[in-house]
């Protein structure tokens, strides 16, 4: 973890195939030290064939893998400087606490006392002082988490790699087990590789995030730049909610272009598509709604109405089709069956390719 190098992993064109599956595709990426990056992804999308490609559990069958700028592509694991934090926590039920952090020590050539003086310092990172002569049964699932993560952190490995390591936790504790692997991460400026299903998930920890798709990066970017400018239709309908709807490019100009979505008229980038038909995702708290008679915009009808507390949601029926409506700030609910003239704000629309 006291990496000097810029950049901790590069993959290189990279592919590994089972058989006749080609489970990840000629991918590139490069992580820099010190980064959280997250590879997120529908299941069977790839993802935990690229970490343990990482990890040395897989050997690729094409291209390069670098590890702190050295060439990692032929060496097994045991030569490799990363920790695998696994989904089931992997921990030695027969093993106290203490023991189970201080495994991977004791194959080194440290003394005993060096070995114990790490995992404590391991066990007070996780803030499991006090729990040396427990055994993992002992333990909720967020604490043998933790003892997981403190296996892995006291090895100082280049690179940390976990794969959905908060699975097998429930709903309210993965949400504070998530803030605390961020937490640490941060602190000590780990390098880190994170593997979920979860967009919410991989919003809220990631430095920068890679979806994956069908074993290849779908797109890459930090949160916002993939909620905000999802390159695909793909991106745009798994982090966050989207809706797809067809419009026209009117006309291009460098950079931006010009929609038109029914009534009204968007500027917004045009990716370099052509002039014509286009998919175009919105997000459920871009569209506004107006009851109003005299209103202007995309004319539609209101079909379900939902009164959520924090929120509104609605289903709209309207010239562009069905939409998802959210409105943050709902006072009134407008009734269903009325009809509604829809705008949409600068922010939360894109242009998507398919
Ligand atoms: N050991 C293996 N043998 C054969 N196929 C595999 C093996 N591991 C993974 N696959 C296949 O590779 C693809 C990607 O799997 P995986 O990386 O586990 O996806 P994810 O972690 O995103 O759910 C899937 O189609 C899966 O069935
Ligand atoms: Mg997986």
């Amino acid at each position: 973890m006291n990496s000097t190098a810029h950049i901790a992993v590069e993959f290189l064109n990279v592919t590994k195939a089972f058989g006749n599956v080609k489970a990840v595709r000629d991918v590139s990426f490069q992580i820099q030290s010190g980064e959280l990056v997250t590879l997120l992804g529908p299941s069977g999308c790839g993802k935990t064939t690229t970490l343990r490609l990482i990890a040395g559990l897989e050997m690729a069958t094409g291209g390069q893998i670098m590890i702190g700028g050295r060439d990692v592509t032929q060496l097994p694991a045991t030569d490799r400087d990363v920790s695998m934090v696994f989904q089931s926590y992997a921990l030695f039920p027969h093993m106290t606490v203490l023991q189970n952090v201080s495994y991977g020590l004791t194959m080194s050539r440290l003394s005993k006392d060096m070995v114990e003086e790490q995992a404590l310092n391991g066990l007070k990172l996780v803030g499991l002082t006090g729990f040396e002569k427990r055994l993992p049964s002992e333990l909720s699932g967020g604490q043998q988490q933790r003892v997981a993560v403190a296996r892995a952190l006291v090895l100082e490995p280049e690179v940390l790699l976990f794969d959905e390591p908060l699975s097998n936790l429930d709903a309210k504790l993965r949400r504070r087990v998530r803030e605390e692997i961020r937490d640490l991460q941060q602190q000590l400026q780990l390098t880190v590789v994170y593997v979920t299903h979860d967009q919410e998930e991989a919003l809220a920890v990631s430095d920068r995030i890679i979806v994956m798709q069908e074993a290849v990066i779908a797109q890459q970017g930090s949160p916002r730049e993939l909620y905000e400018s999802p390159k695909t239709r793909f991106v745009a309908d798994f982090i966050g909610d989207a809706n797809l709807v067809n419009g026209k490019l009117i006309s291009t100009d460098n950079v931006m272009g010009t929609l038109q979505l029914d009534e009204l008229t968007i500027q917004l980038p045009h990716l370099n598509l052509p002039i014509g038909e286009v998919t175009v995702a919105v997000r459920p708290e871009a569209i506004l709604l107006d009851p109003r008679p005299e209103a202007t915009g995309i004319p539609g009808t209101v079909h379900k109405a939902v009164y959520l507390g924090s929120h509104l949601e609605y289903e709209i029926k309207s010239a562009v089709g069905e939409l998802f409506v959210i409105d943050p700030l709902g006072t009134e609910i407008i009734a269903e069956g009325h009809p509604v003239r829809l705008q949409i704000r600068e922010r939360g629309v894109n242009l998507v390719q398919d």
